[in-house]
């Protein structure tokens, strides 16, 4: 069996977002995915590290890093009001916690609309509805040069599984590709953390990802 694995997405529409969020509140194996970025970042060693966090969505891995952690200081960066308004909720209480940067990461610029330089930068389930390799390599490169030496990169994002012989939509690509596209970028020795909810067989659009972690 042979088919796609892709998905259309109305980012700026309300009743599609609030839909999205509600779906895809965090599994077991995505919570997973949320500690082993936390893990990296507090590998860093700096407990009032600024985190952006790259198409931050409903905002449940910024409320999930929040609560786990004082010091961190965190920005969310989205390019949609309506789910930086979702996020808002999800965030709740600890939103005075939190720089909401209105920003498209299609526009190269991106990063001078940060309020500060990042200790880490950090995303899950974003960067493949850029929508192929390279706008995800400019992203990286651009995170190459926002950051400081020794800084964090982790991206947690679809992928497409090596050995499919399914069709993935152009941003989800294999990994090894992630990992030389990070290397041109400048980051030094990049890895895959994890494959998770790997599925080759009959994938759907929510499954395969990888955790892509890199230091500058
Ligand atoms: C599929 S959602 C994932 C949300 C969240 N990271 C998560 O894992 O739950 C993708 C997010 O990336 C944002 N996004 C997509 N394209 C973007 C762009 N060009 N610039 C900024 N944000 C973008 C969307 O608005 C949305 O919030």
């Amino acid at each position: 069996m042979a088919g796609f694995v892709g998905a259309q997405h109305e980012f700026h529409d309300d009743e599609f977002v609030r839909n999205w969020a509600s779906r895809f509140v965090p599994t077991e194996p995505r919570l997973q995915l949320f500690d082993l970025i936390l893990a990296e970042v507090e590998k860093l060693g700096k407990p009032d590290a600024h985190v952006v966090e790259l198409g931050t969505g409903p905002g449940y891995m910024a409320r999930h890093i929040l609560e786990r952690h004082a010091g961190i200081g965190f920005e969310a960066l989205d390019f949609s009001d309506v789910f930086m308004n979702v996020a808002r909720e999800t965030i709740g209480d600890l939103c005075h916690r939190v720089t909401f940067t209105k920003a498209d990461l299609m526009d190269q610029n991106w990063p001078q609309k940060l309020s500060k330089q990042p200790d880490a930068i950090i995303s899950t389930w974003a960067l493949h509805d850029l929508g192929g390799q390279e706008p995800v390599a400019d992203v990286y490169a651009r995170c190459h040069e926002a950051l400081p030496t020794g800084g964090l990169l982790a991206n947690g994002d679809f992928i497409k599984p090596d050995g499919t012989d399914w069709e993935y939509e152009p941003g989800r690509f294999p990994i090894d590709k992630h990992l030389e596209i990070l290397r041109q970028a400048g980051f030094k020795d990049p890895r895959s953390l994890a494959h998770l909810e790997p599925n080759i067989v009959d994938p759907t659009a929510a499954q395969n990802y990888a955790c892509l972690v890199a230091i500058k």
